[in-house]
């Protein structure tokens, strides 16, 4: 039986519907992240689980009970938020007993598990320090420390690292990995940032606008995304999107002339569209500056070192393109670049629904 199950829930403030039909469920010791854009409603379904907010309609479970109508207290989840919350005028010891202290634990029971949790989380030489006096990721360290102190049924992770400098994130995303590697508890964890789902989530779901658009491992979002959306909001830089007709199921044409003979494993799937307006969707790294020659000529016109490799922008009319390459240092802006595609990898969208086209042939089987 799963951890957490979430069956059809809305979710109205006033009129106005936030979250429509969210239904998913999370295992026993898995990591899963809810990603979207900014208010797509990530943090009202935290807070729904929490038992911070009512569910309009529909059913949460824990561990197969339903838990709608019980008390935040009730719940058995610990909840972690952006901003630590941690009380300024306890020390680290106190901000990490309070939660013990408030559910009646004993004095040397609530020591030996601040030391413990003290242990996990490197905070052993902190703990008679009071907030102010700590770092911004030793202060994340002990707001994560009240939270695994009692050992919770389950997390909840709301953007707890988006307070932090870049290179302490991707450290902190680490150290998050390994507490829940130890730790085997169920984890929702909620982030806007894609490259932050992709590298913590044993599963992610992607909402937009309060409507769930896919959930499924890291490299399932990344290579069969099930929309256009998924597909430009999963990878940086975006998937390009070539916008074009279908001539037949064996020819693309988009742009002024530019034309592509596509693989045969594609045809089946392509038949029903033939002659239609279709969007091909193909990631930067499948798309070369040298190789196979398909006459497609683009104009570069920007560079965007980033260490090892570049970003490189180019255009041809209406049309945008952009590419990563490891070797670019004889390339500069207003070069005209012919261009590869490995067609084997790319993905076709229906304009009208944005369903990825393989995909709409994978449900129907
Ligand atoms: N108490 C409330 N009353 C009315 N509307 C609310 C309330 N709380 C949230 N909303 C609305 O619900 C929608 C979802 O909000 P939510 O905070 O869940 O978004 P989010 O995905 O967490 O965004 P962010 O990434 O910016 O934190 C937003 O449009 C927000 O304005
Ligand atoms: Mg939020």
């Amino acid at each position: 039986m799963a951890k957490l199950q979430l069956s059809k829930v809305n979710k109205h403030f006033d009129k106005n519907q936030v979250l429509k039909e969210i239904s998913f469920e999370v295992e026993e010791g898995e990591f899963f992240v809810l990603v979207g854009p900014s208010g797509c409603g990530k943090s009202t379904i935290l807070r729904m689980i929490a038992g911070l907010e009512e569910v309009s309609t529909g059913e949460i479970y824990l561990d197969g009970v339903l838990i709608n109508h019980f008390p935040s207290k009730q719940r058995d989840v610990a909840m972690v938020f952006q901003n630590y919350a941690l009380y300024p005028h306890f020390t680290v010891f106190e901000n990490l007993a309070f939660p013990l202290k408030l559910r009646g634990y004993s004095k040397e029971e609530i020591r030996l598990r601040v030391c413990e949790t003290a242990d996990i989380l490197g905070l052993g030489g902190l703990l008679q320090r009071k907030p102010k006096a700590l770092s911004g990721g030793e202060r994340q360290r002990v707001a994560l420390g009240r939270a695994i102190v009692r050992k919770p049924k389950l997390f909840l992770f709301d953007e707890p690292l988006s307070n932090l400098d870049a290179l302490l994130r991707v450290q902190m995303r680490g150290e998050l990995l390994k507490l829940h590697k130890s730790l085997k508890t169920s984890v929702v964890y909620v982030t806007h940032d894609q490259l932050e789902a992709m590298t913590l989530g044993d599963r992610c779901l992607v909402l937009k606008e309060g409507t769930i658009q896919q959930i499924g491992a890291p490299f399932e979002l990344y290579s069969s995304p099930s929309n256009i959306f998924v597909a430009s909001f999963i990878g940086t830089p975006s998937m390009n999107l070539l916008k074009g007709i279908l001539i037949s199921s064996l020819e693309f044409t988009f742009g002024d002339r530019s034309r592509l003979s596509l693989p045969g494993k594609f045809e089946e799937d392509l038949k029903a569209y033939a002659g239609r307006e279709i969007c091909l969707g193909i990631r930067p790294e499948d798309v070369r500056i040298a190789g196979k020659s398909q006459n497609l000529k683009f104009e570069l016109e920007q560079i965007e070192p980033v260490g090892a490799e570049a970003f490189l922008y180019f255009k041809a009319g209406d049309q945008k393109l952009v590419t990563r390459e490891r070797f670019y240092e004889n390339l500069h802006p207003g070069i005209f670049s012919e261009l590869s595609f490995n067609l084997d990898k790319a993905l076709f969208f229906d304009l009208k629904t944005g369903e990825n086209i393989f995909k709409l042939r994978i449900d129907n089987r």
